[in-house]
């Protein structure tokens, strides 16, 4: 008889109607001779099937392996208390085929790629890898943040744009730049939209993007990746300390949604559980009191000295730091000669700009950040001091020519939220096919 064809996730629909469900076997096993279990997995979630006596006789069901294609027909069960069965259903299967059948040694690729401690193996079956319940539970979560950035700014009026990534000219530091042909002349992958979104503004309001950003990093390490995912915010007619209050929004507001959602509430809580939208306001720290904070504390620097006044603060100390500290830190204030060309210097003390970094538990920087010089002099003067040449950056310098405006934005690093909120150890398992040095497989 005929049966309608659905997704596992819309099971509760159909209680006691017989239904055709396609997918995965995810796992299965036999109980005695006339009763096999298969949790078939669809993409949308699991369902645990039963086949009994003659359905599970077949030469199909004797030689069935895990990942191998079925089409199940059967009828809907609601699961009795006192019973096991993932979810609060089951499938009584009368009939039901094989698609296509997978050759059975999936476990044992996933468990050879999760023992090798080198990357690029690890992450060369990511493609098989994405189907076990935590890569897929953290691709979904991802999914559903990128929705809760977009419903965030369209709530509050900031119209999305989708800058080239194909550039003429870098702006985060020069050499972790990838440069590529462009007929006669050079080109390089975007580092940052930032430019381009702060001369949308003046066009279109308040923007944002979540555009891929390239950085050829070095090293590989648990926070950086050579193609990530960027989410960057460009406001106008704002002060510091509405650029501060517009992250947390930003930050707190997406985490708000994920955990009203009751899929992604869940998702969340099976990968970082007890996780729950951090308290508000942020604590806030001056670049200055970071320094005296390391050193009391006595942390100290790759060469085994104190930490002084103008220098990076490292990954590893920062998130020392920040673990200690144990919640989301606003480190604001960094001195002039550390940060980017575009960032003024605060009018309370012209050592330091008016900058920011959000710092999380786990991670560190998740965000970074600051108001923007706006002036045309004061810009004329920082390209000359950083060696830009203003003929490059025509089209930028014209932004504090016609019509300068007091404005700021901010990037947030969408891998890097996604390892703070779902608790995961490095940036490389938020995201698909993670991209870092050596590695552009698969
Ligand atoms: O701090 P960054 O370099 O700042 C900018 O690019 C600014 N133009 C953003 C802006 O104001 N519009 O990068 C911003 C964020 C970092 O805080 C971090 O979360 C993430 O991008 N990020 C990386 N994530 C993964 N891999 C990398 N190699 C990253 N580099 C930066
Ligand atoms: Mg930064």
């Amino acid at each position: 008889p005929p049966a309608k064809f659905i997704k596992i996730n819309e099971v509760n629909k159909y209680r006691d109607q017989r239904v055709n469900v396609k997918g995965w076997v995810h796992h299965m096993r036999f109980q005695g001779k006339d009763l096999m279990l298969i949790v078939l997995r669809d993409g949308t979630a699991n369902l645990q099937s039963i086949l009994t006596d003659r359905l599970c006789h077949t030469y199909d069901a004797l030689t069935l392996t895990l990942e191998s294609t079925v089409s199940l027909f059967g009828t809907i069960k609601t699961v009795i208390e006192g019973k096991s069965a993932p979810g609060d259903h089951e499938l009584i299967v009368d009939y039901w085929e094989v698609i296509s059948k997978a050759p059975g040694d999936s476990e044992a690729v996933a468990n050879k790629a999760s023992v090798d401690s080198d990357p690029s193996i690890q992450y060369a079956q990511r493609h098989l890898l994405i189907r076990g319940d935590t890569e897929s539970a953290v691709l979904k979560v991802r999914s559903y943040s990128l929705r809760a950035f977009r419903v965030h700014f369209h709530s509050i009026g900031y119209l999305e744009i989708t800058p080239p990534s194909l550039e003429q000219k870098i702006i985060e530091g020069g050499s972790s730049i990838f440069s590529l042909p462009y007929y006669d002349a050079g080109a390089c992958l975007s580092q940052s939209s930032q430019l381009y979104l702060e001369s949308c503004v003046p066009a279109l309001g308040n923007v944002y993007t979540i555009n891929e950003s390239f950085r050829a990093e070095k090293l590989i390490t648990r926070r950086h990746l050579t193609e990530y995912t960027h989410l960057e915010v460009e406001a106008g007619f704002i002060t510091f300390e509405d650029l501060l209050d517009m992250i947390e929004n930003a930050v707190c507001g997406t985490i708000d949604f994920l955990l009203k959602d009751p899929v992604s509430r869940r998702l969340i809580e099976q990968l970082n559980p007890g996780f729950v939208t951090p308290t508000r306001p942020f604590m806030r720290m001056r670049y200055e009191d970071a320094i005296k904070w390391l050193n009391e504390h006595e942390v100290k620097r790759g060469d085994g000295n104190d930490f002084m006044y103008g220098d990076d603060i490292p990954e590893s100390p920062e998130r020392l730091m920040t673990d200690t500290i144990n919640r989301p830190i606003f480190l604001t204030h960094f001195p002039g000669p550390i940060k980017s060309f575009y960032m003024p210097r605060s009018k309370d003390d012209p050592r330091v700009t008016d900058s920011v970094d959000l710092l999380v538990p786990n991670v560190g920087e998740i965000v970074g950040g600051s108001m923007r010089i706006s002036n045309y002099e004061d810009m004329l003067s920082v390209f000359k001091t950083a060696k830009l040449n203003p003929d490059d950056l025509y089209w930028y310098l014209d932004l504090s020519k016609y019509g300068a405006f007091p404005h700021g934005g901010f990037g947030l690093g969408v891998e890097r939220f996604l390892a703070w909120i779902t608790n995961r150890y490095s940036v490389l398992d938020c995201c698909l096919y993670p991209r870092f040095p050596g590695n552009c497989k698969p």
